[in-house]
């Protein structure tokens, strides 16, 4: 990814007072600072309806908001009290629009910054409409400066809506100046995706048809719907985890080398990946529904009983899929996608199962002692990863122990950037590598906006469990590799 450098510039925050805002947003903008990532001229204008808030107790919430994500007051004190503003946006009626113009005019004016806008939208879908629009109608989708605008997740809410979404957008905005936030891009491990692929050619040589058998990308959660079943029980897993973050794991695994690291080159390719995707099967998916049962030895209730869930409500907590990728690399090779809600514990890893020796040359009373060789990639947490290789066991003639040839981060790498941390850098570089294209949002619905259709079913699984039995057949074959939690 390109080493751009940040320019001095305004960071707009609608929604600067929110839970996105508090809990990922300021605490990002606070170790960047922290860590001098930030040039001398960033400053940063949250904007919420409250009226109440003014630009000392917006300083404040940000000051608590960072602190709370583990930093110190006194490497960030001086920062906020500096560089912090707030502006109400009232009710969003156009003189509300034209008045923010005239504050960030008086801004820029006041510390010398170009008009260099970065406009955060950390708001529900449903008001991004009104945002847009009301930022065109004063001009502000422009400047003389650069102007940026980043959006979050969902990105519609099936294929109809996300056309709908991109429509919106480009109504304004051109393609470069929009940055979608798909959190697990920002994820080093997942970064780390293309180093591993395209910095070490003994991988890149093996990974096609030829050597790899199957692929399993699973998205494990201890943690439930919490308190977001407003939101979730309209989502459910497919939209929530499958249609963005596995699928964008799914691309980085599959693409073709590009020519450079670099946006345009690196979307290029996932738009291909999602380009060659097969129709999916009915019978490639299935769906669960957590039912009541433990964690960690502890109760936890299903998701019926979770608050705000309707009592007949269908929407899965799990999902498990096969896809396949018709290209030369890839026909033949399944890729099994699964993420579920209350697993036994959190875990996302990538597994690459080789195709097993041609012929096998040692066994144990007949039974052959050679399993194919995996490659565990564990992107979170306790990140790392393993080669599982077989080695002769001292002692018998012909039996033979995997063994992983493994590396942990935490071993060699002493702090791991938060994701949020590294993409408001990227935003501010102007590096669009880790965001989301829009045609890989309407890709991605292309391909999976025909399953919100089905009359599936749903089945039940204790919380605590792997997700329903049905699911066993939509994974890679050595399953014990995912099951050695
Ligand atoms: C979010 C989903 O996008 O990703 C959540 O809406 C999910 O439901 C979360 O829990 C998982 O992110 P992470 O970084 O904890 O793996």
């Amino acid at each position: 990814m390109a080493n751009k450098q940040v320019e001095p510039s305004l960071f707009i925050i609608f929604g600067g007072t929110g839970d996105l805002s508090r809990r990922k947003l300021l605490p990002a903008i606070g170790r960047l600072a922290a860590s001098l990532s930030l040039s001398d001229n960033l400053h940063v204008l949250g904007i919420a309806r409250d009226t109440r808030q003014d630009d000392a107790s917006f300083r404040d919430l940000a000051m608590e908001s960072m602190i709370a994500s583990g930093l110190r007051a006194d490497e960030i004190a001086g920062f906020c009290n500096r560089r912090f503003h707030y502006q109400t946006i009232g009710n969003g009626a156009p003189s509300d629009y034209t008045q923010l113009r005239a504050r960030l005019e008086l801004l820029e004016q006041q510390h010398g910054l170009p008009a260099n806008r970065t406009f955060y939208l950390a708001i529900p879908t449903a008001s991004l409409g009104d945002t847009l629009s009301g930022l065109a109608s004063a001009g502000m989708n422009q400047s003389s400066g650069w102007v940026r605008i980043v959006i979050e997740k969902p990105f519609g809410y099936d294929r109809a809506s996300a056309g709908e979404l991109v429509g919106l957008i480009r109504k304004y905005f051109a393609e470069d100046q929009v940055y979608r936030i798909d959190h697990y891009l920002g994820k080093e491990t997942v970064q780390n995706l293309l180093v591993f692929r395209f910095g070490n050619p003994i991988f890149e040589s093996l990974w096609n048809r030829d050597h790899i058998d199957s692929v399993q990308i699973s998205v494990s959660e201890e943690l439930g719907v919490g308190t977001r079943a407003g939101y979730y029980d309209k989502a459910g897993a497919l939209r929530d985890m499958v249609q963005n973050h596995l699928t964008q794991l799914l691309t980085l695994l599959a693409m073709e080398v590009p020519p450079v690291i670099g946006a345009d080159s690196v979307r290029y390719e996932k738009i291909k990946v999602l380009r060659s995707m097969a129709p999916i099967l009915p019978g490639d998916v299935t769906f669960g529904q957590y039912s009541k049962g433990a964690i960690r030895g502890q109760p936890v209730p299903g998701y019926l009983e979770e608050i705000g869930v309707g009592a007949s409500s269908t929407t899965e907590t799990f999902a498990a899929l096969k896809v396949e990728i018709m290209n030369w690399r890839w026909q033949g090779v399944p890729f099994y996608l699964r993420t579920g809600k209350r697993m036994p514990r959190q875990l996302t890893r990538i597994g690459v199962q080789f195709r097993n020796a041609p012929v096998c040359m040692f066994d144990v009373d007949g039974v052959c002692a050679v399993k194919p060789n995996t490659l565990l990639l564990t992107l979170q947490p306790d990140e790392g990863f393993s080669l599982h290789i077989g080695v002769k066991k001292p002692g018998s003639p012909s039996d033979v122990k995997q063994i992983p040839l493994s590396f942990k981060y935490r071993d060699i790498f002493d702090d791991i950037p938060e994701a949020y941390q590294t993409l408001v850098l990227d935003v501010l570089k102007g590096d669009q590598t880790l965001f989301v294209h829009s045609d890989e949002v309407l890709e991605a619905w292309n391909l999976y906006d025909p399953l919100l259709r089905w009359k599936y079913k749903v089945y039940p699984y204790a919380a605590g469990t792997r997700g329903p039995a049905e699911a066993d057949r939509l994974a890679i074959s050595e399953k014990e590799l995912f099951e050695n939690f």
